[in-house]
Protein backbone atom coordinates (compact mmCIF):
# COMPACT_ATOMS: atom_id res chain seq x y z
CA UNK A 1 0.00 0.00 0.00
CA UNK A 2 2.87 2.42 0.62
CA UNK A 3 4.53 2.19 -2.45
CA UNK A 4 1.48 2.80 -4.41
CA UNK A 5 0.64 5.71 -2.48
CA UNK A 6 4.01 7.45 -2.81
CA UNK A 7 3.79 6.70 -6.41
CA UNK A 8 0.29 8.39 -7.04
CA UNK A 9 0.87 11.34 -5.03
CA UNK A 10 4.53 11.74 -7.01
CA UNK A 11 2.24 11.79 -9.75
CA UNK A 12 0.03 13.89 -8.66
CA UNK A 13 1.47 16.94 -6.76
CA UNK A 14 4.90 15.68 -8.47
CA UNK A 15 6.79 15.80 -5.06
CA UNK A 16 7.83 13.35 -2.24
CA UNK A 17 5.73 13.59 0.66
CA UNK A 18 5.36 12.14 4.34
CA UNK A 19 3.96 8.86 5.38
CA UNK A 20 1.61 8.55 8.35
CA UNK A 21 -0.66 5.80 9.12
CA UNK A 22 -3.36 4.64 12.15
CA UNK A 23 -5.27 1.68 12.83
CA UNK A 24 -8.85 0.38 13.46
CA UNK A 25 -9.68 -1.42 16.51
CA UNK A 26 -11.37 -4.26 18.30
CA UNK A 27 -12.42 -4.24 21.97
CA UNK A 28 -12.21 -7.24 24.06
CA UNK A 29 -15.18 -5.94 26.09
CA UNK A 30 -16.76 -2.65 27.40
CA UNK A 31 -19.25 -1.54 24.52
CA UNK A 32 -21.22 1.60 24.88
CA UNK A 33 -19.67 2.34 27.94
CA UNK A 34 -17.42 5.02 26.85
CA UNK A 35 -20.11 7.94 26.28
CA UNK A 36 -21.59 6.25 29.67
CA UNK A 37 -18.19 7.38 31.75
CA UNK A 38 -17.28 3.70 32.02
CA UNK A 39 -14.45 1.52 30.86
CA UNK A 40 -13.42 0.22 27.70
CA UNK A 41 -10.61 -2.51 26.78
CA UNK A 42 -9.62 -1.94 22.72
CA UNK A 43 -6.78 -2.23 21.42
CA UNK A 44 -5.35 -1.03 17.44
CA UNK A 45 -5.00 -3.84 14.85
CA UNK A 46 -3.28 -4.42 11.88
CA UNK A 47 -5.75 -3.07 9.91
CA UNK A 48 -6.09 0.91 8.99
CA UNK A 49 -5.52 4.13 7.11
CA UNK A 50 -2.30 5.47 5.73
CA UNK A 51 -1.50 8.69 3.89
CA UNK A 52 1.57 10.44 2.22
CA UNK A 53 1.03 13.97 2.91
CA UNK A 54 2.60 17.25 2.22
CA UNK A 55 2.10 21.34 2.64
CA UNK A 56 1.37 22.51 -0.19
CA UNK A 57 2.34 26.71 0.66
CA UNK A 58 -2.12 27.25 -0.23
CA UNK A 59 -4.98 27.76 2.13
CA UNK A 60 -6.52 24.83 -0.29
CA UNK A 61 -6.71 20.97 0.69
CA UNK A 62 -6.19 18.77 -2.26
CA UNK A 63 -7.19 15.18 -1.39
CA UNK A 64 -7.13 11.55 -3.44
CA UNK A 65 -8.78 8.21 -2.39
CA UNK A 66 -7.43 5.82 -3.65
CA UNK A 67 -10.17 3.36 -2.57
CA UNK A 68 -13.07 5.70 -3.97
CA UNK A 69 -10.72 6.69 -7.14
CA UNK A 70 -12.16 10.20 -6.43
CA UNK A 71 -10.05 13.41 -5.46
CA UNK A 72 -11.85 16.84 -4.38
CA UNK A 73 -10.49 20.49 -3.31
CA UNK A 74 -11.90 22.49 -0.21
CA UNK A 75 -11.07 25.30 1.79
CA UNK A 76 -10.20 25.25 5.37
CA UNK A 77 -13.38 28.24 6.72
CA UNK A 78 -16.60 26.24 8.04
CA UNK A 79 -18.44 27.32 4.72
CA UNK A 80 -15.95 25.19 2.85
CA UNK A 81 -17.22 21.55 3.54
CA UNK A 82 -16.87 19.04 0.77
CA UNK A 83 -19.97 17.36 -0.04
CA UNK A 84 -18.13 13.70 -0.10
CA UNK A 85 -19.07 11.81 3.12
CA UNK A 86 -15.03 10.34 3.23
CA UNK A 87 -13.39 13.99 2.45
CA UNK A 88 -15.66 15.44 5.07
CA UNK A 89 -13.82 13.48 8.31
CA UNK A 90 -10.34 14.74 6.70
CA UNK A 91 -12.23 18.27 6.50
CA UNK A 92 -13.44 17.98 10.01
CA UNK A 93 -10.19 17.19 11.13
CA UNK A 94 -8.87 20.50 10.00
CA UNK A 95 -11.43 22.08 11.39
CA UNK A 96 -11.27 20.90 14.87
CA UNK A 97 -7.52 21.38 15.08
CA UNK A 98 -8.38 25.10 14.21
CA UNK A 99 -10.91 25.60 16.80
CA UNK A 100 -8.40 24.04 19.43
CA UNK A 101 -6.08 27.19 18.16
CA UNK A 102 -4.04 24.23 16.12
CA UNK A 103 -2.71 25.76 12.80
CA UNK A 104 -3.51 24.53 9.36
CA UNK A 105 -2.64 25.46 6.32
CA UNK A 106 -3.16 24.05 2.87
CA UNK A 107 -1.64 20.37 1.82
CA UNK A 108 -1.79 17.76 -1.00
CA UNK A 109 -2.56 14.32 0.67
CA UNK A 110 -3.21 10.64 -1.00
CA UNK A 111 -4.55 8.19 1.28
CA UNK A 112 -6.33 4.34 1.16
CA UNK A 113 -7.23 2.02 4.11
CA UNK A 114 -7.76 -1.69 4.78
CA UNK A 115 -10.23 -1.35 7.35
CA UNK A 116 -13.15 -3.12 6.10
CA UNK A 117 -16.00 -1.02 5.73
CA UNK A 118 -19.00 -1.05 8.05
CA UNK A 119 -17.63 -4.44 10.07
CA UNK A 120 -17.66 -1.97 13.37
CA UNK A 121 -13.14 -1.84 13.21
CA UNK A 122 -13.33 1.81 13.17
CA UNK A 123 -12.54 2.40 10.00
CA UNK A 124 -13.43 6.46 10.33
CA UNK A 125 -11.16 6.65 13.85
CA UNK A 126 -8.50 4.83 11.74
CA UNK A 127 -8.85 8.06 8.82
CA UNK A 128 -9.48 10.66 11.30
CA UNK A 129 -6.17 9.70 13.84
CA UNK A 130 -4.21 9.38 10.63
CA UNK A 131 -5.13 13.00 9.30
CA UNK A 132 -5.02 14.31 13.19
CA UNK A 133 -1.69 13.07 13.97
CA UNK A 134 -0.44 13.85 10.50
CA UNK A 135 -1.45 17.55 10.52
CA UNK A 136 -0.16 17.84 14.56
CA UNK A 137 3.27 16.55 13.03
CA UNK A 138 2.98 18.66 9.86
CA UNK A 139 2.51 22.32 11.12
CA UNK A 140 4.04 21.71 14.57
CA UNK A 141 1.13 21.98 16.93
CA UNK A 142 2.27 20.30 19.57
CA UNK A 143 -1.08 18.82 20.38
CA UNK A 144 -1.07 15.71 23.13
CA UNK A 145 -2.13 12.61 21.93
CA UNK A 146 -5.54 12.63 24.26
CA UNK A 147 -6.97 15.83 22.22
CA UNK A 148 -5.53 14.15 18.93
CA UNK A 149 -8.32 11.19 19.86
CA UNK A 150 -10.55 14.05 21.33
CA UNK A 151 -10.57 16.25 17.40
CA UNK A 152 -11.47 12.42 16.08
CA UNK A 153 -14.22 12.34 17.75
CA UNK A 154 -15.64 16.18 17.29
CA UNK A 155 -15.19 15.46 13.82
CA UNK A 156 -17.54 12.30 14.16
CA UNK A 157 -19.89 14.67 16.26
CA UNK A 158 -20.11 17.84 14.79
CA UNK A 159 -18.98 17.26 10.76
CA UNK A 160 -21.07 13.38 10.78
CA UNK A 161 -23.60 13.54 12.74
CA UNK A 162 -22.99 10.32 15.35
CA UNK A 163 -22.50 10.89 19.08
CA UNK A 164 -20.05 8.69 19.80
CA UNK A 165 -17.43 8.60 22.75
CA UNK A 166 -14.03 8.45 22.80
CA UNK A 167 -12.80 5.10 22.71
CA UNK A 168 -12.27 4.30 18.73
CA UNK A 169 -10.74 7.12 18.57
CA UNK A 170 -8.44 6.75 21.83
CA UNK A 171 -7.70 3.13 20.45
CA UNK A 172 -6.62 4.61 17.29
CA UNK A 173 -4.03 7.02 18.79
CA UNK A 174 -2.91 5.07 21.69
CA UNK A 175 -2.96 2.07 20.38
CA UNK A 176 0.73 -0.27 20.82
CA UNK A 177 1.57 -3.45 19.34
CA UNK A 178 0.70 -6.71 21.67
CA UNK A 179 -1.30 -4.57 23.96
CA UNK A 180 -4.75 -3.89 25.09
CA UNK A 181 -5.99 -0.75 26.94
CA UNK A 182 -8.07 -0.43 29.62
CA UNK A 183 -9.39 3.08 29.55
CA UNK A 184 -11.40 4.66 32.61
CA UNK A 185 -13.25 6.94 30.15
CA UNK A 186 -14.45 9.50 32.91
CA UNK A 187 -10.84 9.80 34.39
CA UNK A 188 -8.70 8.95 31.37
CA UNK A 189 -6.70 6.84 33.35
CA UNK A 190 -5.85 4.07 31.32
CA UNK A 191 -3.86 0.96 31.50
CA UNK A 192 -1.86 -1.48 28.55
CA UNK A 193 -2.30 -5.17 29.32
CA UNK A 194 -0.11 -7.49 27.23
CA UNK A 195 -2.67 -9.82 25.40
CA UNK A 196 -1.51 -13.27 24.35
CA UNK A 197 -3.67 -15.47 25.10
CA UNK A 198 -1.79 -18.71 25.08
CA UNK A 199 -3.26 -21.32 23.19
CA UNK A 200 -6.15 -19.44 22.36
CA UNK A 201 -6.82 -17.49 18.89
CA UNK A 202 -8.95 -14.11 18.72
CA UNK A 203 -11.01 -13.87 15.18
CA UNK A 204 -13.46 -11.82 14.00
CA UNK A 205 -16.36 -12.83 11.87
CA UNK A 206 -17.78 -10.06 9.56
CA UNK A 207 -21.49 -10.82 8.72
CA UNK A 208 -21.20 -8.35 6.18
CA UNK A 209 -24.43 -6.99 7.46
CA UNK A 210 -24.44 -3.12 7.53
CA UNK A 211 -27.78 -1.14 9.01
CA UNK A 212 -28.21 1.91 6.89
CA UNK A 213 -29.77 3.96 10.17
CA UNK A 214 -27.11 2.87 12.67
CA UNK A 215 -26.09 6.49 13.33
CA UNK A 216 -29.47 7.44 14.25
CA UNK A 217 -30.30 4.28 16.61
CA UNK A 218 -26.76 4.51 18.25
CA UNK A 219 -27.38 8.52 19.10
CA UNK A 220 -30.90 7.43 20.66
CA UNK A 221 -29.12 4.46 22.89
CA UNK A 222 -27.10 7.47 24.15
CA UNK A 223 -30.39 9.57 24.59
CA UNK A 224 -31.90 6.71 26.63
CA UNK A 225 -28.55 6.35 28.90
CA UNK A 226 -28.77 10.20 29.45
CA UNK A 227 -32.48 9.95 30.62
CA UNK A 228 -31.75 6.80 33.00
CA UNK A 229 -28.60 8.98 34.54
CA UNK A 230 -30.48 12.32 34.90
CA UNK A 231 -33.49 10.15 36.97
CA UNK A 232 -30.70 8.09 39.05
CA UNK A 233 -29.35 11.81 39.84
CA UNK A 234 -32.51 13.48 41.44
CA UNK A 235 -31.80 11.03 44.37
CA UNK A 236 -27.93 10.49 44.30
CA UNK A 237 -26.69 13.82 42.59
CA UNK A 238 -22.97 12.90 43.12
CA UNK A 239 -23.95 10.46 39.61
CA UNK A 240 -22.32 12.27 36.54
CA UNK A 241 -22.24 9.70 34.38
CA UNK A 242 -24.85 6.53 34.40
CA UNK A 243 -21.54 4.26 35.44
CA UNK A 244 -21.36 5.87 38.70
CA UNK A 245 -24.91 4.03 39.19
CA UNK A 246 -25.42 1.37 41.63
CA UNK A 247 -27.93 -1.18 40.42
CA UNK A 248 -30.31 -0.56 43.04
CA UNK A 249 -30.19 3.22 42.08
CA UNK A 250 -31.54 2.10 39.03
CA UNK A 251 -34.07 -0.07 40.20
CA UNK A 252 -35.62 2.99 42.25
CA UNK A 253 -36.76 4.98 39.47
CA UNK A 254 -37.76 2.24 36.98
CA UNK A 255 -41.37 3.46 37.17
CA UNK A 256 -40.34 6.81 36.84
CA UNK A 257 -38.56 6.11 32.95
CA UNK A 258 -39.60 4.30 29.86
CA UNK A 259 -38.93 0.67 30.28
CA UNK A 260 -36.85 0.58 27.31
CA UNK A 261 -34.22 3.44 29.11
CA UNK A 262 -34.22 1.27 32.24
CA UNK A 263 -33.31 -1.95 29.63
CA UNK A 264 -30.53 0.24 28.69
CA UNK A 265 -29.12 0.96 31.64
CA UNK A 266 -29.43 -2.03 33.13
CA UNK A 267 -27.25 -3.13 30.37
CA UNK A 268 -24.75 -0.63 30.83
CA UNK A 269 -24.23 -0.63 34.72
CA UNK A 270 -23.35 -5.01 34.70
CA UNK A 271 -21.24 -4.09 31.07
CA UNK A 272 -18.65 -1.77 33.00
CA UNK A 273 -18.37 -4.14 35.73
CA UNK A 274 -17.81 -6.49 33.58
CA UNK A 275 -14.55 -4.55 31.94
CA UNK A 276 -13.14 -5.17 35.53
CA UNK A 277 -13.73 -8.13 35.79
CA UNK A 278 -12.56 -9.33 32.70
CA UNK A 279 -9.10 -7.58 33.81
CA UNK A 280 -8.42 -9.62 36.70
CA UNK A 281 -9.37 -12.89 34.76
CA UNK A 282 -6.74 -11.71 32.17
CA UNK A 283 -4.00 -11.30 35.06
CA UNK A 284 -4.72 -15.17 36.16
CA UNK A 285 -4.66 -16.31 32.95
CA UNK A 286 -8.17 -17.40 33.25
CA UNK A 287 -9.73 -17.35 29.67
CA UNK A 288 -12.17 -19.30 30.80
CA UNK A 289 -13.90 -16.32 32.81
CA UNK A 290 -13.08 -13.72 29.88
CA UNK A 291 -15.06 -15.57 27.37
CA UNK A 292 -18.03 -16.35 29.96
CA UNK A 293 -18.18 -12.89 30.68
CA UNK A 294 -17.72 -12.11 26.70
CA UNK A 295 -21.40 -14.32 26.23
CA UNK A 296 -22.94 -12.03 28.96
CA UNK A 297 -22.06 -9.01 27.26
CA UNK A 298 -23.69 -10.71 24.27
CA UNK A 299 -26.56 -10.97 25.78
CA UNK A 300 -27.06 -7.65 27.17
CA UNK A 301 -26.02 -6.31 23.80
CA UNK A 302 -28.57 -8.40 21.74
CA UNK A 303 -31.95 -8.79 24.23
CA UNK A 304 -31.43 -5.07 26.67
CA UNK A 305 -29.46 -2.85 24.48
CA UNK A 306 -30.68 -4.24 21.45
CA UNK A 307 -27.69 -3.40 19.20
CA UNK A 308 -27.68 -6.98 17.53
CA UNK A 309 -29.39 -8.79 14.87
CA UNK A 310 -30.43 -12.33 13.30
CA UNK A 311 -26.91 -12.69 11.53
CA UNK A 312 -24.81 -11.84 14.61
CA UNK A 313 -26.98 -13.88 17.05
CA UNK A 314 -27.17 -16.94 14.89
CA UNK A 315 -22.77 -16.83 14.78
CA UNK A 316 -22.69 -16.11 18.85
CA UNK A 317 -25.51 -19.26 19.31
CA UNK A 318 -23.06 -21.65 17.13
CA UNK A 319 -20.07 -20.45 19.16
CA UNK A 320 -21.43 -21.28 22.24
CA UNK A 321 -22.96 -24.77 20.51
CA UNK A 322 -19.19 -25.26 19.89
CA UNK A 323 -18.04 -24.78 22.98
CA UNK A 324 -15.95 -21.56 21.36
CA UNK A 325 -15.02 -20.06 25.05
CA UNK A 326 -16.08 -16.37 24.28
CA UNK A 327 -18.35 -14.73 21.48
CA UNK A 328 -20.06 -11.31 21.33
CA UNK A 329 -21.31 -8.66 19.19
CA UNK A 330 -18.65 -6.05 18.64
CA UNK A 331 -18.33 -2.07 18.13
CA UNK A 332 -21.86 -0.05 17.76
CA UNK A 333 -23.33 -3.03 16.71
CA UNK A 334 -26.28 -3.28 14.37
CA UNK A 335 -24.28 -5.91 11.89
CA UNK A 336 -20.47 -5.70 11.74
CA UNK A 337 -18.73 -8.36 13.58
CA UNK A 338 -18.88 -11.05 16.17
CA UNK A 339 -15.27 -11.29 17.89
CA UNK A 340 -14.70 -14.81 19.58
CA UNK A 341 -11.97 -15.95 22.02
CA UNK A 342 -11.19 -19.96 20.42
CA UNK A 343 -9.24 -22.42 21.58
CA UNK A 344 -6.37 -23.36 18.96
CA UNK A 345 -7.51 -26.94 18.52
CA UNK A 346 -10.84 -25.81 18.02
CA UNK A 347 -10.49 -22.91 15.59
CA UNK A 348 -10.57 -24.50 11.80
CA UNK A 349 -13.29 -26.51 13.29
CA UNK A 350 -15.23 -23.44 14.41
CA UNK A 351 -14.68 -21.26 10.87
CA UNK A 352 -15.29 -24.15 8.29
CA UNK A 353 -18.58 -24.59 10.34
CA UNK A 354 -18.97 -20.84 10.86
CA UNK A 355 -19.45 -20.40 6.95
CA UNK A 356 -21.05 -23.18 5.87
CA UNK A 357 -23.68 -22.95 8.12
CA UNK A 358 -23.78 -18.85 8.06
CA UNK A 359 -24.06 -19.59 4.16
CA UNK A 360 -26.70 -22.12 3.93
CA UNK A 361 -29.30 -19.80 6.31
CA UNK A 362 -28.39 -16.39 5.11
CA UNK A 363 -26.80 -16.91 0.96
CA UNK A 364 -23.35 -15.63 1.43
CA UNK A 365 -20.03 -16.20 3.59
CA UNK A 366 -18.87 -14.44 6.45
CA UNK A 367 -15.49 -12.97 6.44
CA UNK A 368 -12.82 -13.98 9.12
CA UNK A 369 -10.37 -11.86 10.07
CA UNK A 370 -7.74 -12.88 12.70
CA UNK A 371 -6.50 -9.78 15.26
CA UNK A 372 -3.46 -8.85 15.52
CA UNK A 373 -2.58 -6.11 18.19
CA UNK A 374 -0.77 -3.61 16.54
CA UNK A 375 0.51 0.11 16.79
CA UNK A 376 -1.64 3.33 16.35
CA UNK A 377 -1.07 6.70 14.97
CA UNK A 378 2.53 6.77 13.77
CA UNK A 379 4.68 8.33 11.48
CA UNK A 380 6.39 5.72 8.73
CA UNK A 381 8.78 7.81 6.71
CA UNK A 382 9.21 11.08 6.24
C1 LIG B 1 -18.89 2.91 18.28
C2 LIG B 1 -18.53 4.26 18.88
C3 LIG B 1 -17.74 4.11 20.19
C4 LIG B 1 -18.44 3.14 21.14
C5 LIG B 1 -18.84 1.86 20.41
C6 LIG B 1 -19.66 0.95 21.28
O1 LIG B 1 -17.75 2.23 17.84
O2 LIG B 1 -17.77 5.03 17.97
O3 LIG B 1 -17.54 5.37 20.79
O4 LIG B 1 -19.52 3.75 21.76
O5 LIG B 1 -19.57 2.12 19.23
O6 LIG B 1 -18.92 0.48 22.35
Amino acid sequence: MQTKLQEKFKALFGKEGRVFASAGRINLIGEHTDYNGGYVFPGAIDKGIMTVILPNGTSKVRLFSMDYNESTEFGLEEADAPSQAWARYVFGVCRETIKRGGKVEGFDAVFAGDVPLGAGLSSSAALESTFAFALNELFGNGIDKFELAKIGQSTEHNYCGVKCGIMDQFASVFGKAGSLIRLNCKTLEYKYFPFKPEGYKVVLIDSCVKHELASSAYNKRRESCERAAAAIRKNHPDVEFLSDAKRVWLDEVRAEIPEEDFLRAEYVIGEVQRVLDVCDALERGDYETVGELMYQTHFGLSRLYEVSCEELDFLNKLARKMDVTGSRVMGGGFGGCTINLVKEELYDAFIKAAKEQFAAKFGHEPKIYNVVISDGAREICR
